[in-house]
């Protein structure tokens, strides 16, 4: 399992489906899964329910994924580091990658975005300040390979990840060079 982390915005699911295709292995999105299980939108649930209730949700559904050997990558909520039992799961069960991109960037991708309910706010840049505040620190703790995005296109960022792979012998060498061609991954790194 290769999970991709970071704040939202930070194009987990845009290089998460191309990643998946390089590597002709499934893509899971656990945002969608959990709305599916929720039978709602995230927004709608955050408001009914709550932060914390999602978070619950989110964690269960992050834990099920998880529990196989399964070659898939994994796009996961930007919030999916909050707990630290989530952030023990991912990094133990898959070779976690953090997409790191600064809030400002972030906001000028976002700033017309109605679906992430914590961004709906009267200063949703000061809002991507604090949460990037608090979450960097725990998505580098989570990660196995931290991954700039900045200005690279998607082509070039799924490149970079894939290279950190095949360093780490996640995946095999020679998945740059024949993109068609799905390399056999390797097993879940072991933490100390
Ligand atoms: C959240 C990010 C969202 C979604 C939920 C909470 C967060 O996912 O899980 O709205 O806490 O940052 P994306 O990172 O895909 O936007």
């Amino acid at each position: 399992m290769i999970a991709l982390i970071g704040m939202p915005g930070s194009g987990k699911t845009t290089v998460g489906r191309q990643l998946a295709r390089r590597l002709g292995i499934a893509f899971l999105d656990s945002d969608r899964l959990i709305e599916e299980r929720l039978g709602c939108s995230i927004r709608e649930f955050f408001e009914r329910e709550g932060e914390t209730a999602f978070r619950a949700a989110e964690e269960v559904t992050l834990y099920e994924l998880t529990a196989h050997a399964t070659c898939a990558v994994l796009s996961t909520g930007g919030g999916a580091i909050v707990r630290p039992s989530t952030r023990l799961r991912l990094r133990q069960r898959s070779h976690v990658v953090y997409l790191h991109a600064l809030p400002d960037d972030i906001y000028r991708r976002l700033r017309h975005d109605t679906t992430r309910p914590l961004l709906q706010t009267e200063e949703p840049l000061q809002q991507l300040r604090n949460l990037y505040a608090q979450r960097d620190p725990l998505y580098r703790e989570t990660a196995h390979f931290v991954i700039e995005t900045g200005r690279p296109s998607v082509a070039t960022l799924v490149n970079m990840v894939v290279m950190q792979l095949e360093l780490a012998g996640a995946v095999n060498a020679g998945a740059l060079e024949k993109p068609g061609q799905p390399p056999p991954l390797a097993g879940a790194p072991t933490d100390p």
